[in-house]
């Protein structure tokens, strides 16, 4: 069964399509045209009731369901996705305005993550205590650990990833035997609901993963406060993850925020690959991911150079239509193009130096680099989540350091340097999830941990910890 009517998609309950009954929609526009892509149910929080009680009553079978024919359904579910990745491809690149390569890219990556899914729940097997290992203990007692899963999970993406992010959660969550309740972001809800047509199609169980949609408004906190969700995996900005652990009470959260992911460049960097990686940490999808290198932080003696590196590549950098395969495209709304056009002025007006870009056409803001940036303007500190970049020139590495304690984010950092052991020492100093060497941020490959620390997140993702995140220990004490 299909998901939509002419481009009215619909959400899933027991496997069914439905309108809702509201018959009201939330229309959804391309960020490269503004022409309509198509309409989701706004629904009420009668049916998204329906959709968590549902859920709630399909976990028990779905747990007691062996784990290999679990893992099978993930199996089927990529290998559906694989076969639809132009189709499901081209949603993406139209709905949440990405390049067609990325975009179908990114159906593949998924596909890539639900297997790898696929293998490693099938691996998870407990664990035996034996009593007489602590002071005191007695070897009569063993402890049988056992894993369970924590009931139904919410699920809940972003726009910019809107298949691979969401799969990222309903693939653990689902190998581990909870159910789902998955909503999507507004933007990026068509591309969710065809990874779910996709699912449907593999032999989803009824109710095992159900879609709500509406606005967050409407239906936000009545679903994240639901007393029948057990457990909320959430990926977005940062006061809304905020606001989710204020609300949420007493479940677990794994929470995947913001970030402001610096690039320090030490003396003895390579500068050429330096700025290569900067680069395409920077611009790729006009910065609009979370792992982004979203400022530099660069020892003044190669400022200089660095700089007109960048500059020179950023020239080189293609502008323009997603569709035509631009890697600095239009943002995603309007709003988002105000924000970062208002960085630049406000840098600007500080007395930092625009080296390349600072214009804007419609949402389409040029690959911007902003040099001598201070930590009074406000691009040194909050979350761009567009194509500028600023330049903070600094005397040492201590300095460096020293600014970048003071942020708010923590997701990763980037070091440049030739010496291993100067980025040794530096890594534990930086109050990040992870910190790579001599490369760009990024969350893959998608088995590593991946953490937020500070206002960037809560708790691991990476298949593996994305697992842990959806299970509990159930501990069973045999007294010999
Ligand atoms: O936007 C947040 C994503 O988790 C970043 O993923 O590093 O693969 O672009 P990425």
């Amino acid at each position: 069964m299909k998901a939509t009517e002419d481009l009215k998609y619909q959400f899933l309950i027991n496997n069914e399509w439905s309108k809702s009954t509201t018959d009201k929609w939330v229309n959804i526009f391309a960020p490269e045209t503004n022409e309509l892509v198509g309409s989701v149910p706004a629904m009420s929080q009668e049916e998204v009731d329906k959709a968590v009680r549902l859920a709630k009553e399909a976990q028990v079978k779905w747990a007691d369901t062996p784990v290999h024919e679990r893992s099978n359904l993930l199996y089927r579910w990529a290998d559906k996705l694989e076969e639809r990745k132009n189709e499901i491809g081209a949603m993406i690149a139209l709905e949440v305005g990405k390049s067609p390569s990325s975009a179908v890219g990114e159906v593949v990556r998924t596909a890539e993550i639900i297997r790898y899914t696929a293998e490693e729940g099938v691996r998870i097997h407990g664990e035996l205590m034996k009593g007489d290992s602590f002071p005191g203990g007695s070897k009569n007692k063993l402890a049988l650990i056992q894993k369970e899963p924590l009931g139904v999970v919410l699920a809940i993406s972003p726009f910019n990833y809107p298949v691979n992010l969401a799969a990222a959660k309903v693939a653990p969550a689902l190998i581990a035997g909870n159910t789902v309740v998955f909503k999507p972001a507004t933007q990026g809800a068509i591309s969710g609901i065809l990874m779910v047509e996709a699912l449907v199609d593999a032999g989803l169980p009824e109710s095992v993963v159900n879609v709500v949609t509406g606005r967050g408004a409407d239906i936000g906190d009545f679903v994240v406060t639901h007393p029948d969700i057990n457990m909320i995996s959430f990926t977005g900005g940062t006061k809304t993850g905020q606001d989710i652990a204020q609300k949420a009470k007493m479940i677990p959260l794994v929470l995947e925020l913001g970030g402001k992911d610096p690039a320090i460049v030490l003396a003895d960097a390579d500068l050429e690959h330096a700025a290569d990686q900067i680069i395409g940490g920077a611009f790729s999808y006009s910065g609009q991911r979370c792992t982004a290198i979203k400022k530099v932080f660069v020892i003044d003696t190669i400022a200089d150079e660095l700089v007109s590196k960048l500059e020179a590549k950023i020239q080189k950098l293609k502008v323009g239509k997603a569709s035509e395969e631009a890697t600095v495209v239009p943002l995603i709304n309007e709003k988002a193009a105000d924000f970062v056009e208002g960085l630049i002025i406000d840098a600007k007006s500080k007395g930092a130096t625009i080296v390349a870009g600072g214009s804007r056409t419609d949402n389409l803001i040029a690959p911007t680099l902003i040099d001598h940036v201070t930590d009074d303007m406000v691009v040194a500190w909050e979350e761009q989540f567009g194509p500028v970049l600023p330049i903070i020139r600094v005397s040492s590495v201590f300095e460096a350091i020293e600014l970048e304690r003071k942020s708010e984010y923590g997701l990763q950092a980037s070091i440049f340097t030739k010496n291993v052991q100067d980025a040794f020492a530096l890594v534990s100093k930086l109050n990040v999830g992870t910190v790579q060497l001599n490369g760009k941020p990024e969350r893959g490959p998608d088995h590593f941990p991946f953490i937020g620390v500070k206002n960037s997140g809560l708790g691991v993702q990476g298949v593996g910890r994305s697992i842990e995140s959806m299970m509990r220990d159930k501990v069973m004490v045999i007294n010999l």
